[in-house]
């Protein structure tokens, strides 16, 4: 499929695996990238362990990746440098304002993508130059805006207010989800939760199989301090699993190369389905 989010970022499908720390990494990330998504390795907080990711997500994928860079991290310029002798081609940023380096990674050729939560972010994302923005709705597990707005009023509205493509997220599983991003204005989706629990993620076994049972019900926005993450509820499981409320859709561990098999197969499956006449 061809829309400007595929041909800005160089791949087939319209499906990102969001960055989630720790969680996504190069298995992940090229897994997804070899079956025609966009992988985005993860944040590490070893800055090491995070550049050796990058080198291994580039040994195990020919493909487009992107790479999430967290501006929370006292480090970012030593991130960037990183960024830039590696030849990263797409910089996904979060967890504060990019302003001041979207030039600097725009001028060594990358695309950058910045996550935002409300239309007022997405239009100063916009007035400061973004190529891409993700509207992130509340349903979606991590880190979640304070005041949280879901993905079915965000969307429209993000694609109303910028003129950039938009990537949807929060909440999205399958075919379903993606149809519906596209009825909203999205050129694609993004899914993390889905991708969580998959083989090639790096979540332990016993945080997958808290995933698999956790239904749509079973999770709830923490207040840690300043940030508000999605995460299974204390009583269901103590600890701190961060995790979607799409998780209730998600019965067993896959192979990533099979999510997105079935997601493209099922597309005109979705499609055909819809048939609104109301006049
Ligand atoms: C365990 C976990 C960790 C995450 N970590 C990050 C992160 O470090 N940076 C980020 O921008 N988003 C992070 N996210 C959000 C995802 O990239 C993605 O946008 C989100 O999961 C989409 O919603 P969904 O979970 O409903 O699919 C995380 C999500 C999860 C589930």
């Amino acid at each position: 499929m061809k829309n400007r989010l595929t041909e800005m970022l160089g791949i087939e499908t319209p499906v990102i695996q969001g960055g989630m720390i720790e969680v996504s990494l190069s298995g992940l990330a090229s897994a997804v990238s070899n079956a025609g998504g966009l992988g985005t390795l993860g944040q590490r907080v070893d800055i090491k362990l995070w550049h050796d990711e990058i080198k291994k997500t580039k040994d195990l994928t020919g493909n487009p990746f992107a790479v999430n860079l967290g501006l929370y991290l006292g480090d970012v310029k030593e991130r960037i440098k990183i960024i830039l002798e590696e030849g990263v081609k797409i910089v996904v940023t979060g967890g504060g304002n990019p302003s001041a380096i979207i030039r600097e990674l725009q001028d060594a050729g990358i695309k950058t993508m910045h996550v935002v939560s409300t239309t007022e972010q997405a239009k100063k994302m916009e007035d400061v130059g973004i190529d891409i923005v993700i509207a992130e709705g509340g349903e979606s597990g991590g880190i979640v805006a304070k005041n949280i707005i879901s993905t079915m009023v965000l969307v429209p509205l993000v694609a109303d207010a910028v003129s950039v493509p938009v990537v949807a997220a929060g909440g999205i599983g399958d075919a379903r989800g993606l149809i519906a991003s596209f009825a909203l204005g999205a050129q694609g989706v993004q899914m993390g939760t889905i991708f969580e629990a998959s083989v090639e993620s790096s979540a332990s076994p016993a945080w997958k199989e808290r995933i698999l049972k956790a239904r749509e019900c079973d999770t709830m926005v923490n207040e840690a301090g300043a940030l508000h993450a999605r995460v299974i509820k204390e009583e269901i499981f103590p600890g701190s699993v961060m995790t979607g409320q799409i998780a209730g859709m998600v019965t067993k561990v896959e192979k990533v190369s099979d999510i997105m098999t079935r997601i493209v197969d099922n597309v005109d499956t979705v499609m055909n389905g819809i048939n609104v006449q109301l006049k």
